[in-house]
């Protein structure tokens, strides 16, 4: 069975073979992986900055963003039957018994950092013909959302912070107005995603990054009733004077710089919320003092958010199926190459072409 996996020690990226799993046991699904996609994580993976290889071996397959068909059941599986789409989870709880997150199932808000992720820390990922997993960690997906179902893993980190922005908001003992001010900052796969979701929430929403006014990207943003901004032809000060008030900050860039030069244009009783995780750099030097007025005498909120739950697949599904009735014919905008996985070196390359690229390993059985 064929399987793209990193030898970090030997700075290795290689197709391999390995064993196919076993017959699904109790509670167990068998899963013919039909797309993955490839994102920063498997760039950052295959640069052998990032990643953990499963514990006592030389090699991690990696792959996290996957859509799956059912191949075969295990014993005492009944929500689930041969040939149904499926997106799974990526994190594993940890094994602490005193890790409340993971013992409630919320392993996305794991406390003691033991969880595992499949394809990108200590264990095996989806980049690769088949795979077995519980099937209650699986999430059932309609087949009409077959093309772009692949989209659902980075879909559910926007809808796990938006569901936090959300939390936070209502803190407010006042509704909402009927339109609040979101900016997206960057316009990458989980940016982009974050605008249509934020969109479908009723939001104005403004997309600010690098790319010209001309690429798809801006088009894209367009299309969906957004603005979109060009990072080289506005600072932050002119973002600002567009989108005021700032009532919510979606990062999306993991570059600090930007991040936290957006942060004192955000509103009194603002929300920003981190996703974009930075490479180590060198420590750069910010105005603390003004930084830290500004939230306390602002009722700011600012939050970080990594990984999803459950319930955060569950609304990716949905939101797909929103975007897709509202915008017939975007989402495949956003899927901008189908490819073979012996492409993986161009496609894990910073600078391959396109939003996201996925990686066929199968067609679905009808
Ligand atoms: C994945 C998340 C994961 C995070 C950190 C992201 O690319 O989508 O599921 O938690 O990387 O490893
Ligand atoms: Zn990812």
């Amino acid at each position: 069975m064929r399987a793209l996996a990193v030898f970090p020690d030997e700075k290795r990226v290689a197709i391999i073979d390995r064993p196919a799993p076993p017959a699904p046991g109790p509670g167990e699904a068998l899963l013919r992986v039909l797309d993955v996609g490839v994102c920063g994580t498997d760039k950052e993976i295959a640069s052998f900055d990032y990643g953990t290889v499963p514990s006592g071996e030389d090699h991690l397959v990696i792959g996290h963003e996957c859509v799956a068909q059912v191949e075969a059941v295990g014993p005492g599986v009944t929500d689930l039957a041969a040939g149904d789409l499926v997106v799974p989870m990526v994190r594993f709880p940890c094994d602490d018994p005193d890790c409340r997150p993971c013992r409630a199932g919320e392993q996305d808000y794991c406390r003691t950092g033991g969880f595992r992720e499949r394809g990108i820390r200590g264990v095996h990922g989806f980049m690769t013909e088949l795979v077995l997993d519980r099937a209650d960690r699986l999430h059932p997906v309609p087949a009409a959302l077959r093309p772009w179902a692949v989209l659902t893993e980075p879909l559910s980190i926007a809808e796990k912070a938006l569901q936090q922005i959300g939390d936070v908001q209502d803190r407010l003992p006042w509704d909402p107005p009927s339109e609040l001010h979101a900016v997206v900052l960057g316009a990458g796969p989980i940016g982009l995603l974050g605008a249509i979701a934020l969109r479908l929430r009723g939001y104005r929403v403004w997309v600010y990054s690098l790319e010209p006014v001309d690429d798809p990207r801006a088009q894209l943003t367009r299309d969906i009733g957004a603005q979109y901004v060009c990072a080289r032809e506005h600072d932050l000060a002119a973002l600002d004077r567009l989108v005021r008030p700032l009532d919510v900050v979606y990062e999306a860039t993991g570059v600090p710089a930007v991040a936290f030069g957006l942060l004192p244009y955000l509103d009194p009783n603002g929300v920003f919320v981190f996703t974009g995780v930075p490479g180590m750099k060198p420590p750069s030097e910010l105005d603390l003092a003004t930084i830290m007025r500004t939230i306390v005498l602002n009722n700011q909120a600012l939050l970080g958010t990594v990984n999803a739950g459950r319930e955060a697949y569950t609304l990716a599904i949905q939101d797909l199926e929103a975007a897709e009735a509202r915008w017939p014919g975007l989402l495949d905008r956003l899927v901008t190459g189908r490819h073979d996985l012996a492409d993986h070196a161009r496609l894990l390359r910073w600078d391959a072409p396109g939003i996201k690229n996925v990686i066929r390993m199968a067609e679905a059985r009808s």
